[in-house]
């Protein structure tokens, strides 16, 4: 089955001002993320070099590039796991500062990884919830005295956690063992977690890699769902050109840690620097 395609096209003449978007009935709202001027280097190693772009409220913003371009230091950079030696990110308006990734989740930041990183002895149920983490009061003693409060604090948090289950149709396997589980399927429940944090601003790492058609046609819709529903702004590291054309707003390009492309996905299609950098890779 096809993705249930939107009308997303985006009136790039109207984001010159910072001003929200509507065009084919869909609206892209203000930018929330603004990433100015990012270098990021690892020893002699340039990850990211002078690099700009913006995600805008509601929108699936896609970042694509060959291996080794910068694309998974960039997530790491919006959510913290690496602080860029320049530039600024500005969220919602406001700088921010070498920010750690848990106080990032607490700003409504969350995401999966290109390596699924997943508690693989725990079932299914119990990993979601660790996704309800940044949610939940830390103060332990707090919890001690209230004990009435807390249970019924689990409990809206498992009905939660129960909402995502069912969004994702993960039902039948929600007491399975992650680990032996198919890969694709651990991806859903890494998707799932990652929704259980109840994020503004969802990063996902090549959330398609090593699946089947039939899987990857899946993981689009469930995507195309949350940006809908939820409304949900997700940034998006994809290698499927088909997947990021088909669902995308927007696309960076990256290239060995430079911003090659920036457009809808028909400039970006049409742009020489992208064509080039893509001649004869196959991914
Ligand atoms: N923690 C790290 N330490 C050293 N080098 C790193 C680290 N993370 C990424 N790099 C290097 O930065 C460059 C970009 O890597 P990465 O962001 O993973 O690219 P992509 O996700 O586009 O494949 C690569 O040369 C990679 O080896
Ligand atoms: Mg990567």
């Amino acid at each position: 089955m096809q993705p249930d395609r939107l009308q997303r096209e985006v009136d790039e003449g109207g984001a010159a001002g910072g001003g929200p978007i509507s065009s084919g009935g869909r609206h892209i709202g203000e930018v929330i993320l603004a990433l100015e001027s990012i270098s990021l280097s690892f020893g002699g190693v340039k990850a990211l070099t002078d690099i700009s772009f913006d995600v805008r409220e509601h929108e699936i913003r896609a970042i694509i590039g060959p291996n080794g371009a910068g694309k998974s230091s960039m997530l790491n950079v919006i959510n913290g796991v690496y602080h860029p030696q320049k530039g600024r990110i500005i969220f919602h308006g406001t700088e921010r500062k070498n920010i750690k990734p848990h106080a990032a989740a607490r700003e409504g930041i969350a995401r999966t990884f290109q390596n699924i990183a997943l508690f693989k002895g725990m079932s299914v149920l119990d990993n979601i919830m660790t996704g309800r983490n940044t949610l939940m009061r830390g103060n332990f003693l707090l919890d001690a005295l209230h004990v009435g409060f807390s249970r019924r604090e689990e409990l809206v948090h498992r009905k939660h956690v129960e909402e995502v289950i069912d969004f994702l149709e993960i039902q039948h396997i929600r007491k399975t063992s992650v680990g032996r589980l198919p890969y694709g399927l651990q991806k859903r429940v890494e998707l799932a977690r990652a929704l259980a944090a109840e994020p503004k601003l969802l990063l996902l790492d090549e959330p398609m890699a090593g699946m089947n058609v039939e899987e990857k046609q899946d993981m689009c819709r469930f995507i195309l769902d949350v940006n809908d529903q939820f409304g949900t702004t997700i940034v998006l590291i994809e290698h499927d050109m088909s997947v990021v054309m088909d669902i995308s707003d927007r696309v960076v390009v990256l290239d060995y840690g430079k911003k090659i492309g920036d457009g809808t996905p028909d400039e970006v299609r049409k742009n020489q620097n992208v064509i080039d950098a893509y001649l004869g890779v196959v991914h």
